[in-house]
């Protein structure tokens, strides 16, 4: 029998690949950008709606980068951040682990505080009223230079105590994680957690370099390592999670279909993978939705959504006595079910 929704949406997860610019609702746009006073060029919710059909990652990321133009305020990123919270709380989330980009912000002339301070205060919020935990990541734009990522990298000084890591995303072919190997290993030294996006678009060889070159503790995607069988092999010796996002893949053509997606064979190959949104705003689905419709695409069985559920803690940020706790949640939760 099929897991139901209801199995799902009552199955203690978390998240770990959410973009906090990607959960911009085309209602929310135009709500910040009426209060900032933005001209947007777009006249309606359907007209922005419209506009999200991507072929690749770079049609996306021109068209995020422009969305999160109206955010100008703390109050823009807290209100931002409550409501995701909201939502994926009510996917059944107990914890998320969330990127975001300063430079995105930085480079429009907003201060670093500005964001750091208004997503720490949407977390906190969170987890007073909504009872879900959280950590904050901040994630390095790989099309830009490394000199330009030390320089966030000092920027973000004042709040490394409430930044668990930093993460690589943004355009990736052509700009390899090696590009970054100097400010990994000075986040690294700062003790701030790594992880990176590799295997989405790029070659198996810039996963290889995000384990050897970079040292991450986590992969971002990592769905073309399939294509490479001793790749397959280090990762599964590793232990190494994948944060993997079926309808992200599927809406920006890394999938021609969600039956075709690699989940099953990760998870069939001992793979620890784990499913997330990335952008969910712009990819048609929270992270229930990535759940059920995987599920259904795939054929998943409770067995596979309840080790999904226990990587998405294993593969956390979270203390080691916290993963152990939520670990037993889960075991708890598919022996009454
Ligand atoms: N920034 C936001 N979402 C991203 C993704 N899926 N890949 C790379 N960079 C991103
Ligand atoms: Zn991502």
């Amino acid at each position: 029998m099929q897991p139901t929704a209801d199995f799902i949406a009552g199955l203690p997860k978390a998240e770990l690949h959410l973009h906090i610019e990607g959960s911009l609702e085309p209602e929310q746009m135009f709500e910040f950008a009426r209060r900032n006073r933005i001209d947007l060029p777009f006249k309606s919710v359907e007209e922005v709606r419209a506009a999200y059909a991507f072929s690749n990652l770079q049609d996306f990321l021109d068209i995020y980068y422009q969305g999160a133009g109206v955010l100008q305020t703390e109050e823009d990123f807290r209100d931002l951040a409550l409501a995701y919270f909201r939502r994926v709380a009510a996917d059944g989330a107990v914890h998320a682990e969330i990127f975001f980009d300063p430079q995105t912000h930085t480079d429009r002339g907003l201060p670093f505080a500005v964001a750091a301070e208004g997503l720490l205060a949407g977390m906190a919020q969170a987890r007073k009223e909504l009872g879900v935990t959280s950590k904050l990541i901040l994630s390095y734009l790989r099309h830009l230079s490394e000199e330009a990522a030390f320089e966030t990298l000092k920027q973000a000084e004042p709040y490394l105590d409430r930044i668990v890591g930093v993460g690589l995303d943004s355009s990736e072919l052509g700009h390899p994680p090696s590009k970054f190997a100097r400010v990994f290993k000075a986040s690294r030294e700062r003790g701030l957690k790594l992880s990176a996006h590799a295997g989405e678009e790029g070659p198996p060889a810039y996963v290889w370099e995000a384990l050897d070159g970079l040292a991450v503790d986590r992969i971002d995607h990592g769905n073309r390592s399939l294509e490479d069988r001793a790749l397959v092999k280090r990762l599964v010796a590793d232990g190494m999670t994948l944060t993997v996002c079926p309808l992200s893949n599927l809406k920006l053509c890394v999938v021609d279909d969600l039956r075709n997606h690699p989940l099953k064979r990760m998870l069939d190959l001992g793979l620890r993978a784990t499913i997330n949104s990335d952008d969910p705003a712009y990819f048609g689905g929270y992270l229930a939705q990535n759940w059920m419709e995987t599920t259904q695409a795939l054929g998943l069985t409770r067995d596979e959504l309840a080790t999904l559920a226990r990587n998405s803690f294993t593969g956390s940020f979270l203390a080691p006595d916290e993963i152990a706790a939520r670990v037993a949640e889960v075991d708890a939760y598919v022996a009454r079910s």
